[in-house]
């Protein structure tokens, strides 16, 4: 695909990795329509983007039916095609499964932490890629869909909720591939290690200096760095359904 021209949602695009691909794919000559919870906050990721043809932003939760419909339908309205999404939108709720001290389990992880990150990072992932899916076949002109998953898919220490959606976005991106090969429509999905973003920031001390003492290349990795593998699941026509890892080589 070429860039130019195209219109590309990005979800969660007000900070962090939605930013910095918002940013990326701005240079490239991409029309963008960036979207987080809270319109307002959006605005200086979208004056960010010098050099895009056109930027305009939305709110609305992923995670509700409703505004992902409404969504979708405005973005065609206003654009007049749509040609891509990112499904960036992710939160995390870190808590141990069980915690133990002295022999007592002292606490769990609540079903509200559990919900709250199935209901953004799956949930939201689903509606995105479907209402995407719906609107690229009635315009018949193809598209790409690109899931945002993590090194944590294959299973970390306190997050049972954000690993098991994060391998979830990449098991629809393989079978939306599948699925949507006969629209002329590709997907693909990016699994960032330890990036250099707020959510990163947030961990505790000892957890993120233990992580960053595994990465074999000795440093977090920088948000354009995802941007980058995400504008070459859009540039290249023969990629579709695989995931790529950028991580610095480290293995949780
Ligand atoms: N491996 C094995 N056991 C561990 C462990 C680990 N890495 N971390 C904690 N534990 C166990 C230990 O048995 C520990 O007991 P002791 O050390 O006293 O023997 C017990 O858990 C309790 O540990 P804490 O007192 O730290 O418990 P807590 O409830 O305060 O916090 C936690 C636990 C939520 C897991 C916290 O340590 C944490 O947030 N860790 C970081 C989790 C993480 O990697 N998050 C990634 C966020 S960034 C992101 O998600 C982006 C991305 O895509 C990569």
């Amino acid at each position: 695909m070429d860039l130019r021209n195209k219109v590309i949602v990005i979800t969660g695009a007000a900070r962090g990795l939605g930013a910095a691909m918002a940013k990326r794919l701005a240079q490239q000559g991409a029309r963008l329509a960036l979207v987080d919870l809270d319109a307002a906050s959006i605005a200086a990721a979208a004056s960010a983007c010098e050099g895009a043809a056109d930027v305009r932003t939305y709110g609305a939760n992923v995670a509700d039916e409703a505004q992902v419909e409404a969504l979708f339908a405005q973005v065609v309205s206003d654009f007049g095609a749509l040609d891509g999404l990112v499904n960036n939108a992710g939160i995390t709720r870190d808590a141990l499964l069980i915690k133990y001290k002295d022999g007592e389990l002292v606490d769990k992880m609540s079903l509200k932490d559990w919900q709250a990150v199935i209901d953004v990072n799956l949930t939201g992932v689903f509606l995105c890629g479907r209402e995407a899916a719906a609107h690229m076949a009635a315009l018949g002109n193809g598209g790409v869909i690109v899931n945002i998953s993590s090194i944590s898919r294959a299973g970390n220490v306190g997050q049972s909720n954000y690993s098991a959606t994060k391998s979830g976005v990449e098991a629809m991106a393989v079978t939306w591939a599948k699925e949507l090969a006969r629209h002329g429509i590709r997907t693909g999905a990016v699994a960032p290690g330890f990036i250099n973003t707020e959510m990163v920031a947030a961990m505790p001390d000892n957890a993120k200096e233990k992580i960053a003492g595994m990465v074999p290349l000795r440093r977090m990795g920088e948000p354009d760095e995802i941007a980058q593998a995400v504008q070459f699941i859009f540039e290249n026509d023969y990629f579709s359904g695989r995931l790529i890892e950028v991580d610095g080589a480290l293995r949780l």
